[in-house]
């Protein structure tokens, strides 16, 4: 009896082992468990992406291993907004995102607030749609303004956009869904980018295209990094030991995953002893790769094991593993109302003359360009976003209470309607660069210019992912466009009426030797589906413009040092190539010398500064205060409205070092604050505080950042060339020493 009880007993004993080691599952709490009960097979495929079908459109998965409760987890674009298939087979329901305004938009307001509350509600739909990851923000720096993402990038100036990507990311995530800072680093060309190679040196990478990585990794804390596609001084990034373990992980303490872009490179071993954890999209090939070395103890069981915590640190995290119920429908209304908003906030008036704007609003406006009737919201590649309405300038400007000529106004609609259909059967009707703008006659203009208020003329500018932009007929205006604006221009003065421009762009164009044609300039950039709508209230003066350039606007294309190593095309019409070097590799020649570190550093003109941008009230700034701490130091300024409507001011806070030490930019941005909106004659003090660190220059041959001793001057300006308010602060020397890994292998 006594023997049967106990064989029972441990039958039992058995049974509950076998029962709970066969339903052990992925908990917060358990990882290292879990690592020790995966077969090696399961460890690899974790670490390659798979198909999935859970939400069509979205870019990846990462492999489900439902024996250990590992979910499939979803990884789809940004960063303008989730980018998915808006119709599915077998239901009329859809699955339509909000198109936010562009990062080069974002980056506009100089707001880190308003980043953060568009992506609070884009990380929403995120949720929603049943994604744990938004592959964004996109954070590469505008070293030349033809590369064709730039839109989905910030800045030339590595804080303010390392300051707005750590905004964005922290949006996101507050929803409990991840991003991915893309793309880890020196991906600022498309011609070649799968095989071009970076060649950086390791003062500009720390300084510049490193540095922004560097605020948003520490400040914004993303899930995950993307390693980009390109090489980075011979080796590609995603293998690049130094860069994704030494320097983001050890030196800045990452402790998020590393994707890799979106491609199949061979030496996948390699990439993964660097420590990038996940191979997307993932296929049989790269797991066979790390399983043989796996095998042959070519990848240690330590690195393997490494990469898959990782992975599952990341998992535990997802709302598919919360099993987060999604439904599919977020609040799209609510969020078209917060890209309008954004886009207030950020739109740039690069010119007013006589105070040409705000209309009064009841205007009878001739509006002119083929992009008043379809503007523009995104550009395309992997950042389109498919809304499901963007609103045109003719339908927001009718809306708002303006009378548009209406003829004008339907030869557009018609010229576009066509235009639409035949690009579309040619499948282009979003890649074209520009819209060819169907000519005006000389006499239909000057009609046009006794019978209307004002002429409104929208210039749209398109680009994107898998090319970059060309000097004629890109960055330069097209011959017709040239030919109507001076047209208009002309009739339009001589009845003593004005002429705006609307930039509905992507990027950079060149603007100097048409700006005395016209009275005002605005720059929306790719606004948004709302964008119109935006645009319309600073046009009747709703909203006061705040935005500022996050970047220099230079004269001529060749004036920007990186255009002697940037591939262009010079004349296309000729067939004539222009500069195809930089092809298979790319020299950074220029150093640290990028966008308005060379243009004021060298007093060379420009057509619009860095950081500038124009309202419709003024503000003085008062003398500042600025202390010094162990730290760093700690400035005040009061800013106070000295005109006569509500409105809101940036204030750019630029250093010059001490002479001596290492070559240095006449100045640079080291902090920036936003005013609440001030109403006429209100005052705020601004407060921002500058560490000792990030006054640091890199010293190559220490491999250390250095804070040289001596008095630097503490600039206020309203842009990098309009210094309104200065300091003195005296700081010691401090060093900081780090690893020398991101040369030649
Ligand atoms: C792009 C990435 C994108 C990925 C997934 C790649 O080609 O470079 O930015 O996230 O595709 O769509």
């Amino acid at each position: 009896m006594k023997r049967t009880f106990f064989i029972a007993l441990l039958c039992l004993a058995c049974c509950v082992n076998s029962f709970s080691q066969n339903t052990l599952t992925l908990r917060e709490d358990n990882i290292d468990e879990i690592v020790s009960a995966m077969t090696d097979e399961e460890k690899v495929a974790l670490l390659v992406g798979g198909p999935g079908t859970l939400v069509p459109g979205a870019a990846g998965y990462t492999r489900e291993i439902a024996r250990l409760g590992i979910p499939m987890t979803v990884l789809a674009d940004g960063p303008a907004g989730l980018r998915i298939q808006p119709k599915r087979e077998g239901t009329d329901q859809t699955f339509y995102c909000t198109g936010f305004p562009t990062s080069t938009l974002l980056a506009s307001s100089w707001d880190p607030e308003v980043v953060e509350t568009v992506t609070t509600a884009m990380g929403n739909e995120v949720l929603e749609y049943g994604v744990d990851v938004l592959l964004a923000p996109g954070m590469n720096l505008h070293r030349n303004p033809l590369c064709g993402r730039n839109f989905e990038y910030y800045s030339e100036d590595p804080l303010l956009s390392g300051k707005m990507a750590a905004a964005y990311i922290r949006g996101i995530q507050k929803n409990g869904v991840g991003t991915s800072a893309k793309h880890f680093a020196a991906n600022n060309q498309e011609i070649n980018r799968l095989e071009n190679d970076a060649q950086v040196s390791n003062r500009a990478l720390r300084e510049l295209y490193l540095k922004n990585f560097e605020i948003a990794v520490k400040e914004g804390k993303p899930w995950t990094v993307m390693s980009s596609y390109n090489k980075l001084n011979g080796e590609y990034t995603q293998q690049k030991h130094g860069l994704l373990t030494t320097v983001l992980r050890d030196e800045w303490g990452f402790d998020g995953i590393v994707m890799t872009d979106w491609g199949v490179k061979d030496n996948t071993v390699k990439a993964t002893k660097a420590g990038n954890d996940l191979m997307e999209w993932g296929n049989q090939v790269e797991i066979d790769r790390i399983m043989a070395a796996v095998n042959s103890g070519e990848i240690s069981q330590e690195e393997l094991d490494r990469n898959v915590r990782n992975m599952l640190k990341y998992i535990v995290k997802t709302p598919h593993f919360r099993n987060y119920k999604f439904s599919n429908k977020p609040d799209l209304k609510a969020h078209a109302e917060v890209a309008r908003k954004a886009a207030e906030g950020s739109i740039v008036l690069l010119k007013n003359d006589d105070n040409t704007l705000p209309l009064k609003g009841t205007e009878k406006v001739a509006l002119y360009g083929v992009n008043s009737v379809d503007f523009w919201s995104v550009g395309t590649g992997s950042g389109y976003v498919h809304t499901e309405h963007v609103a045109n300038l003719q339908e927001a400007m009718t809306t708002a209470g303006f009378t548009l000529d209406e003829n004008l106004a339907e030869y557009y609609r018609l010229y576009q309607a066509t235009k639409t259909t035949t690009e579309k059967m040619e499948g282009k009707d979003i890649d074209k660069r520009h819209r060819t703008e169907p000519s005006i006659a000389s006499q239909a203009i000057q009609r046009q210019a006794a019978d209307n208020d004002v002429a409104v003329f929208v210039l749209g500018r398109m680009s994107g992912e898998g090319a970059d932009r060309v000097v004629p007929d890109d960055f330069e205006l097209t011959t017709n466009e040239r030919e109507l604006l001076q047209n208009i221009s002309m009739n339009y003065h001589k009845e003593g009426k004005k002429v705006v421009v609307m930039l509905n762009i992507v990027g950079v164009i060149e603007t100097a030797s048409w700006k005395h044609l016209v009275d005002a300039i605005v720059l929306p950039w790719a606004p948004g589906q709302e964008g119109a709508y935006a645009v319309t209230d600073l046009l009747n003066g709703k909203v006061n413009p705040s935005g500022k350039l996050p970047m220099t606007f230079p004269i001529n294309y060749m004036d920007i040092p990186s255009s002697k190593n940037f591939p262009y095309t010079w004349d296309m019409t000729q067939g004539r190539r222009g500069n195809r070097k930089n092809v298979d590799y790319t020299d950074y020649e220029e150093n640290i010398w990028v966008g308005y570190r060379y243009f004021q550093t060298n007093n060379v003109e420009v057509s619009y500064p860095f950081g500038y941008g124009l309202g419709y009230t003024t503000f003085a700034y008062s003398k500042p205060k600025v202390k010094a701490d162990k730290d760093g130091f700690t400035a005040t300024i009061t800013v106070k409205n000295t005109g006569k409507v509500a409105g809101r001011e940036v204030v750019e806070l630029y250093v010059a070092a001490p002479a001596g030490g290492l070559e240095k930019p006449a100045r640079e941005l080291k902090a920036f604050a936003k005013t609440k909106l001030l109403a006429p004659g209100e005052s705020e003090t601004l407060t921002m505080k500058v560490s000792a660190y990030e006054l640091a220059s890199f010293n190559e041959e220490q491999s250390a950042w250095e804070t040289a001793a001596g008095t630097y001057e503490v600039l206020f300006g309203a842009s990098v060339a309009d210094i309104r308010s200065t300091a003195t602060c005296k700081m010691k020397s401090q060093s900081w020493k780090v690893h020398d890994v991101l040369g030649k292998p």
